[in-house]
């Protein structure tokens, strides 16, 4: 029987021993969520909340909810600086000397969802304070937040499925972690790595007539058989974190390219784009918003949002090659 090694001992015998104290906390929340969810039906939690968050999307319950216990769970954590949620408009500081850690979330994603019991998840990314001031009383975290995705010191998902289970890198590989009757995230995949290619690619194609051309283009290639020799089977789940996962484990490609409605794409790049960007390449996978690799792009305001490619390397360059092409 292989030794139980929970997420934050893995985390503290890693190269990253200081980032131990954020993935407790991110544990914590992660078990009281899924607690939750587990037994929505029988409380009061689903459904919309009845507000609009920045985003101008109905919150659910459970968006409101599980944002509340991110903030409680990292709030109190000394290493953390500050949260950047997508239920909050801005930024929300801790004013603490000596922490470092920014803590970028999506709380719950898959919202649509929540009430009919398919996989959700929470999207986290950690960056560090880029320059303190001596008083870190009036630091403007601002800067820190806006870094490109390669700066991230961490980044991962919990998804809540049949298994509560963990995927998180701090830049040395890519690790799972399923969440036991005690309570613990303990280790079930040691070092995960994205199938070269195929079979599967995931989109909402009720949006594909509004795509630009060359995204339609590049799927009639994949139908044709014409990037492996196969055809591709169809798999969209409608939660980010649920089409990534079995994109992580099974190889191919998820695409949300810019839509009419969407002309900059809808997935946001600060917590959904960036942390899945920095898993699939630790697993030797890749992620593009068409023509540029994700992790570079530089972020301009907190809850933008960007077209994102992401999944097999031979399936996402791709996409990239026929994106440039096109132009
Ligand atoms: P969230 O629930 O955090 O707003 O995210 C929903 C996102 C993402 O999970 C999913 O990939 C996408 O919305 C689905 O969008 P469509 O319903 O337009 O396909
Ligand atoms: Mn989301
Ligand atoms: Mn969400």
């Amino acid at each position: 029987m292989a030794t139980k090694v929970t997420v934050e001992q893995h985390v503290a015998e890693g190269a990253s021993p200081e980032l131990r104290e954020v993935f407790g906390g991110i544990a914590a929340a992660a078990r009281e969520i899924g607690k939750k969810i587990r037994l929505a039906g029988l409380s009061d939690v689903l459904g919309a909340y009845g507000a609009v968050n920045v985003q101008g999307e109905q919150q659910q319950k459970l968006d409101v909810f599980a944002n509340g216990v991110m903030l409680r769970s990292l709030g109190k954590l000394a290493s953390v600086i500050a949260c950047v949620s997508e239920e909050n408009e801005e930024p929300i500081p801790f004013y603490r000397a000596g922490a470092k850690y920014i803590v970028i979330f999506d709380p719950l994603d898959g919202s649509s969802n929540i009430d009919v019991n398919v996989n959700t998840g929470t999207i986290f990314s950690v960056q560090e304070l880029s320059s303190s001031t001596a008083d870190a009383t009036i630091f403007d975290v601002t800067a820190s937040i806006l870094q490109p995705g390669t700066k991230q010191v961490a980044a991962g998902y919990v998804v809540y499925g049949p298994s509560t289970v963990m995927v998180m890198t701090t830049g040395a590989g890519v690790a799972a972690f399923t969440l036991d009757d005690n309570g613990d995230f303990v280790r079930s995949s040691e070092s995960m790595h994205m199938p070269e290619q195929g079979p599967y690619y995931s989109a909402n194609e009720a949006n594909a007539a509004s795509w630009p051309a060359a995204y339609r283009e590049y799927l009639a290639m994949l139908l044709r058989g014409e990037l492996n020799g196969k055809a591709y089977s169809a798999r969209y789940i409608g939660s980010l974190v649920a089409d990534f996962h079995r994109t992580l484990l099974k190889g191919g490609v998820f695409l949300y390219p810019p839509t009419d409605k969407a002309p900059k794409g809808k997935l946001r790049l600060l917590y959904e784009a960036n942390p899945l960007a920095l898993l699939a390449e630790q697993a030797g996978g890749a992620a593009v918003n068409g023509p540029k690799r994700i992790l570079e792009l530089q972020p301009e305001q907190i809850h933008q949002r960007t077209p994102l490619i992401v999944g097999s390397k031979r399936e996402v360059e791709a996409l990239q090659k026929a994106v440039l092409e096109a132009r």
